[in-house]
């Protein structure tokens, strides 16, 4: 079985409503199965048990929250050293286009890399001009089809990428499935 944690702090409900469209997109892959917690309520033990997790936070002064910082530097840091090699990424909500939800982002994935997470990206378009490259970005609440596209697109993504990595299921590999769709020539 694989296994996905969506993991995320929200003060005002807009990342939490990132967060439910990251964890859909996850359960979109077969034989997969999602915690959502919000960081209030996440223990370490959520963390040991996933194979995959999905980090997202509200943009706060351009990085991820006091809460969610706060939940790395202490509680998880007996985890340090005990949960390498797992895959992760990172999403995040700011007030408006340009208000650093990137850079919240790579404050994520710093963190994640500390903890000797494989951190990703996508290359993927959810829409014409909406990609997540750093991670699934909105302004304010995932509105628009194409925000909420990107945040289910991250969630698949990662559980793909467990499926693969974790338990050696080649056919979800997603460059496999592109060849697939594409067909012979
Ligand atoms: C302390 C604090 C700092 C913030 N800093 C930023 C910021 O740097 N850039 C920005 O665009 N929005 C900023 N915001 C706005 C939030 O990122 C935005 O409202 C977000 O959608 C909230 O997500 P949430 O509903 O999940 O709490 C800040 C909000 C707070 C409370």
């Amino acid at each position: 079985m694989n296994r996905i944690l969506v993991l995320y702090d929200s003060k005002t409900g807009n990342t939490a409503k990132m967060a439910r469209l990251v964890a859909e997109g996850a359960a979109a892959i077969s034989d997969t199965e999602v915690r959502l917690r919000s960081v209030a309520e996440a223990k370490p033990e959520d963390v040991a048990w996933c194979d995959g997790l999905a980090v997202g936070s509200p943009t706060n002064m351009g990085v991820l929250s006091w809460r969610m910082k706060q939940f790395w530097d202490d509680p998880m840091l007996e985890q340090w050293m005990k949960v390498d090699g797992k895959i992760a990424c990172a999403f995040s909500s700011a007030g408006a286009w340009g208000g650093g939800m990137e850079l919240a982002c790579q404050s994520i994935l710093t963190i994640l890399i500390n903890f000797g997470f494989l951190v990703f990206g996508l290359t993927d378009y959810a829409g014409k001009l909406t990609t997540a490259h750093y991670g699934a970005v909105t302004a304010r609440e995932p509105r628009e089809p194409d925000a909420q596209a990107a945040c289910r697109l991250l969630g698949k993504r990662l559980a793909e990428w467990t499926a693969v990595y974790m338990h050696g299921r080649s056919d979800e590999h997603p460059a496999r499935k592109t060849a697939e769709r594409k067909g012979p020539g």
